[in-house]
């Protein structure tokens, strides 16, 4: 099959950026979107030009490093993928597509389709960790952890960083995965001691990058590729303004 890619190109932060037009052909169905960035990166640096840079890593749904907007969804149109579990079969043969990188303040463009996205790392640096004493690892039993509570966790914890959810926002807000982060630590009881303090070190953290703030628009738990739920939210807020008047 074809396709027609409208492609974001950008040589540096300081360049303005266009769309570029390419015609990709030869591809499978069963192809990821990824792949087509790689057969059209293989055609053009046979002709000597410079190849899309774009962000990847475990091609599994995993890194949380391969996001781009696809036709303006991040992620493409599949709900609850990931652009590199993104298959062509979703695509008509001979569809245009456009593609570009994530677009939000706190995301500057390095090049092409790379953004950074560095601003997610210190939110976790502000606070997305357990104090933990240092040693030989604890007996797995030592700690019960409840079923309702573990299932939490686990949901939130799917979060992989990949910022979909500010591309997403209109308002280029991070509280969907700053809370998933918060929620996974602070509904486990190792977590639960430094729950107040996380969670206003990290919302603080969220508002000093330079992300919006959030408005309850859902855009964001629409486009997750791991559907973390919009409720994480509530949470967060709750833990920040219960940390604002009990510790000041
Ligand atoms: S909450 Fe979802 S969209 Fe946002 S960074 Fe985590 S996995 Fe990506
Ligand atoms: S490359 Fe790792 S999630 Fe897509």
């Amino acid at each position: 099959m074809k396709l027609v890619l409208k492609i974001w190109r950008q040589k540096d932060a300081a360049d303005r950026g266009r769309l570029v037009r390419y015609e990709v052909d030869g591809l499978s169905p069963d192809m990821s979107f990824l792949e087509v960035l790689d057969v059209l990166n293989e055609r053009l640096t046979a002709a000597g030009d410079e190849p899309v840079a774009f962000d990847h890593d475990c091609r599994e749904g995993i890194c949380g490093a391969c996001g781009v907007v696809i036709d303006g969804t991040a992620h493409g149109p599949q709900k609850a993928t990931t652009t590199c579990q993104l298959h062509l079969r979703h695509f008509a043969d001979g569809q245009t597509v456009t593609v570009e990188p994530w677009r939000a303040r706190a995301f500057p463009v390095v090049k092409d389709l790379v953004v950074d996205r560095g601003a997610l790392d210190r939110i976790i640096e502000a606070g997305g960790y357990i104090t933990a004493p240092t040693g030989s690892a604890p007996e797995a039993h030592a700690t019960p952890v409840p079923k309702p509570a573990a299932d939490r966790a686990f949901e939130a914890a799917a979060c992989i960083g990949c910022g979909a959810c500010v591309a997403a926002c209109p308002n280029g807000s991070a509280m969907l995965f700053t809370a998933a982060k918060a929620t996974h630590l602070g509904t486990l009881p190792q977590g639960e001691p430094e729950r107040l303090p996380r969670a206003a070190a990290m919302a603080a953290a969220q508002d000093a990058e330079g992300f919006g703030g959030c408005t309850n628009t859902g855009e964001c738990t629409a486009v997750c590729p791991k559907a973390i739920p919009l409720e994480v939210i509530g949470s967060l807020n709750r833990d920040a303004l219960e940390a604002t008047l009990r510790l000041g």
